[in-house]
């Protein structure tokens, strides 16, 4: 497991019950987890009965905040890299922590190629990995088909001090971005995505993960220079294992420019258990 544990500000503090008890940057929060099916190890901690927000499912789908003493929004750092928080749909915060691991370890790439690097980030939500690839000295290409998240990127960017850094901030549907930047024959030296499982294209097309990851990862790696470093496929996708998108990478990737595809689920340390919390998955090429 890949585990994200360099947070400073971020703790999972526990969880259980189908829910985890979060501090962000003192703000405790209570949100449900799929996969926190076991019992809780710290069941009395006030901080269950009392947080400052819990996001409560509801039985027709979707779900709701309940603030307490939750904030509109304040933010959280990771290294030199600052997020604003906020509560979302979908019991989102706004920022993803198992990442962590990812942008640490696309950092490293970077840090180490010792050359201009050009990232294509896709699906890049609110620009974590965007962020932490400028901070490491990478050229961005920020791509999210939702224009707030595309400014809250932006907002991000700002607050961690990288206003001025090379990142070009695209709202655009990212299939039909790739098929244009195919075109134009534009090349980059590393990818990352993190395609949702279920979605609707631009034009009201089905999206399934399994049906439709191949070609946007084949289609995504025609965009990669002669020289590339790496591509990251981060997903959320349960029913997924994240050797589907391994052995897709080594076809695309390391077939044709060797180097080395690694896949294994993400994780964050829970601190009353000393467990991980299994949190998603990824399948990750480099070339070094
Ligand atoms: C799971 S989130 C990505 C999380 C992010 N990688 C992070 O580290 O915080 C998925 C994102 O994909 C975007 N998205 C969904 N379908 C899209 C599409 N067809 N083209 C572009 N972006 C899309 C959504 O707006 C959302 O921001």
């Amino acid at each position: 497991m890949w585990i994200s544990d360099n947070w400073k500000e971020y703790e999972l503090f526990d969880c259980g019950g189908g829910e985890r008890l979060e501090c962000w940057n003192g703000v405790w929060l209570v949100r449900p987890d799929p996969q926190a099916i076991w019992e809780r190890s710290a069941p009395d901690h006030p901080r269950w009965a009392s947080p400052d927000g819990r996001y409560l499912r509801s039985k027709s789908g979707g779900g709701e905040w309940q603030r307490f003493s939750m904030p509109e929004r304040w933010t959280l750092s990771y290294g030199s890299l600052r997020f604003h928080i906020r509560p979302m749909n979908f019991k989102h915060t706004g920022l993803f922590p198992e990442q962590a691991v990812n942008w640490d370890w696309a950092g490293e790439q970077i840090r180490s190629a010792g050359r201009p690097v050009r990232v294509l980030n896709l699906f890049a939500y609110t620009g974590g990995a965007t962020i932490s690839a400028a901070a490491h000295g990478a050229g961005v290409c920020h791509v999210d088909a939702a224009r707030g998240m595309v400014a809250l990127g932006r907002e991000n960017a700002a607050l961690s001090g990288l206003a001025d850094r090379p990142i070009r901030w695209i709202v655009d549907d990212c299939m039909k971005f790739i098929e244009r930047e195919a075109r134009r024959g534009s090349r980059y030296d590393a990818i990352i995505m993190d395609p949702p499982s279920y979605g609707r294209g631009p034009s009201g097309e089905v999206w399934h993960i399994e049906d439709a990851l191949e070609g946007l990862v084949m289609s995504a790696c025609a965009l990669l220079s002669d020289d590339p470093l790496f591509v990251l496929v981060n997903s959320y996708s349960t029913g997924l294992s994240p050797w589907s998108a391994g052995y897709i990478l080594q076809s695309c990737a390391e077939r044709r420019y060797g180097g080395v595809t690694e896949c294994g689920e993400l994780g964050i340390p829970v601190t009353a258990s000393g467990l991980c919390l299994p949190a998603g998955n990824a399948a990750r090429w480099s070339r070094r």
